[in-house]
Order: C-alpha cells, then structure tokens, then sequence
C-alpha cells in the first residue's frame, strides 16, 4: 500500500455539533503522526472544485467549543456523477492527498464508499450526524447535543402546555430513524413517542388515545419523528386529534434548525475527539474503508458498507419503558 505523507478531511451533509472537535482531533492526530492535512472546504463540492487549502495545529485552535464546522458542508450533486468523481480524483492527486477522513452522516459515507472502490483511495468515515442512524456504533457525533436542545426546548414548551391544558405534537430530527424521538420522549418525560420504528402496522396515535390521552394530568406532550417516508409528521397526528376528539386543544410544534446548532456537549466534544484520533490510528495501522465508531465504551471499526446499508435497531424495552412511565 503507498506510504501515506497527506491526508484530506472533510465534513459533509448536515453539520452537527462536535464536528469542530472531530477536524481537531483529526488534524492534530495527524500531524503528531507526521502526516500533511489538507482541509477540503463545502465537502465533496470542495473536493470537485478543488477548495482545499492545509491545516495547522494552529488552524484548528479554539475550535472544540464551536458549533457546525470551520470547513464548511454541502449535499454535493456533482460528486454523485461519474464525471464528477473524476474531477475531484484529479483534484486528489493535484493536492498530493494519499487518503481521506470524511466525517458525516449515511449519505457523506455512502459517496466515500463509492470513491474508494472507483479511485483505491483509502477513506476513513467518521459518523458525524444528530439523527444517531449509521449501524455499528452507538453513537454519532452531535447526537447528544442535539438530544439536550430537544429536551430543554420540550422542558420550556410543556410550562404552555400545562398552564392551558393542551396537547402539544412536536416534531424533531431524524429523518427515517426515531433515536431522537424515543430518546428525548424518556429524558423530557413525554406521553409519547411516534417513530418510524415502532411500524408493526398498528396505529400508534389510536394505542397513545386508547390508553387514556389524558391520566394523571391535564397536557400530554408527544413527540414525533419527522419521517420524510410517509409524510406523518407532526401536523399529520394534531389534524387526526382535531377531527376526532374535537374537545381537544391540540398545538404543533416543529422545532427544525435549532436542533443542529450550538456548543456540543462534553460527551460530543469527547466522543469526536476519540473518534477522530481513532481514525487516523486506523490508517496508519493499514485500515482503509471503514468507519470508526463507538461500542461498549471501546473503539470499534465497522465496513462502511455495513454501516450504511444495515438498519440500526431502535431499543423495542424502550417503547415499554415509556408507556409505562407515562401513566
Ligand atoms: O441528517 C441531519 C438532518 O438534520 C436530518 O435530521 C434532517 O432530516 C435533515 O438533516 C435536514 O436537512 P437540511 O438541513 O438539508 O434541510
């Protein structure tokens, strides 16, 4: 295998909080190693159009407290092109870069697969997103943060909530997977949870209604995932309540963008910069595509193609566990 001098970093999909860590991590890691790291800015749209320029210990100092990513991200349409693959291999060699760390999400790992195996170019990807969805690790970076956001806007909206007796459908992140739902449903003490997961074909806002909307209180809060899929998402579940039980004062929240920013919590800015040296510990130990992640508390190197085409589980107690607790 070529002897690796350069390495190129990149952040790509939707930012989350930790990914400053993880560049951190990663370019200190690198440069304690030996190694050149060349920051690609937007992506794999900076890769395409050869925004690249290198990173010092300096350049990444002060960062592990900030929020979204110093290099910036995209949703790159070239780099699913052949073509465009192949301008941003030329951009690759231009740059002198040996192998690339990508930290993202199901998509950014995806695109990484597909250039690995086109150009043999070694790749690392480092799970970087809040919805917590690739499989083999059991946390992503950015996850927790945004899992704290949630909880402490669901903590503020159930002071309304309660004060005038309603119903509160809130929806948050995730896209096709539940973890932040179920997740900030158990810390923000929710009624419920509706996630993509729990798809067994029953109705899960008839179960919520038949065990009693209302017991022990006045308000019920249940959160929602915002399952792109199928289109329920929280509008869905309050415009059903509406229509059936009309008695009902029922209120929509979408809390949206605001879950992806801010600090990153101690267990992201940890988590991304283990993962983030993990990384290029990996490479220099000869591994090439795959993902480092999290597991048990240990360092764990999944295949990225096993990492993006298996489903992660939700924890099915935890459905119990919270219709229990929400008597
Ligand atoms: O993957 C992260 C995420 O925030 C998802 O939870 C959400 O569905 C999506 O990105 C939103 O993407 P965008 O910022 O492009 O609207």
């Amino acid at each position: 295998m070529k002897e690796i001098k350069t390495i190129g970093v990149l952040t790509s999909g939707g930012d989350a909080p930790g990914m400053n860590a993880c560049i951190r991590a990663v370019t200190r890691a690198a440069i304690y190693q030996g190694w050149r790291v060349m920051g690609i800015h937007r992506g794999y749209l900076g890769l395409y159009e050869g925004d690249i320029k290198e990173l010092t210990t300096e350049s990444v100092s002060n960062t592990i407290k900030m929020g979204g990513t110093i290099l910036k991200t995209a949703r790159c349409m070239e780099f699913m092109t052949e073509d465009g693959r192949k301008q941003a291999y030329e951009n690759v060699l231009k740059f002198g870069i040996d192998a690339l760390i990508v930290i993202g999400g199901n998509g950014s790992l995806a695109g990484a697969q597909v250039f690995a195996l086109e150009y043999d170019i070694p790749v690392i990807g480092i799970p970087g997103t809040i919805d917590n969805d690739l499989y083999g690790t059991k946390a992503t970076i950015g996850y927790d943060t945004a899992l704290n956001t949630i909880v402490e806007c669901v903590d503020k909206i159930r002071d309304t909530a309660s004060s005038h007796d309603r119903i509160f459908f809130i929806e948050v992140m995730g896209r096709d997977a539940g973890f932040l739902a179920q997740m900030s449903a158990i810390a923000a003490g929710a009624e419920a949870a509706l996630i993509p997961e729990d798809n067994t074909g029953k109705d899960q806002l008839g179960e919520f209604i038949s065990r009693g909307i209302r017991k022990s209180k006045n308000s019920s809060i249940v959160i929602v995932s915002e399952s792109p899929k199928d289109g329920k998402g929280a509008e869905y579940y309050a415009k059903r309540v509406r229509k059936e039980y009309p008695q009902y004062d029922v209120r929509v929240s979408i809390l949206g963008h605001l879950q992806r920013g801010g600090t990153p919590s101690s267990v992201d800015r940890i988590l991304a910069s283990r993962l983030g040296v993990a990384a290029i510990e990996a490479l220099n130990e000869g591994q090439r595509n795959i993902m480092v992640g999290i597991d048990s508390n240990e360092i764990v190197y999944v295949p990225i193609n096993r990492a993006i085409k298996m489903d992660k589980p939700i924890d099915k107690d935890l459905i119990h566990l919270l219709s229990v607790l929400s008597i």
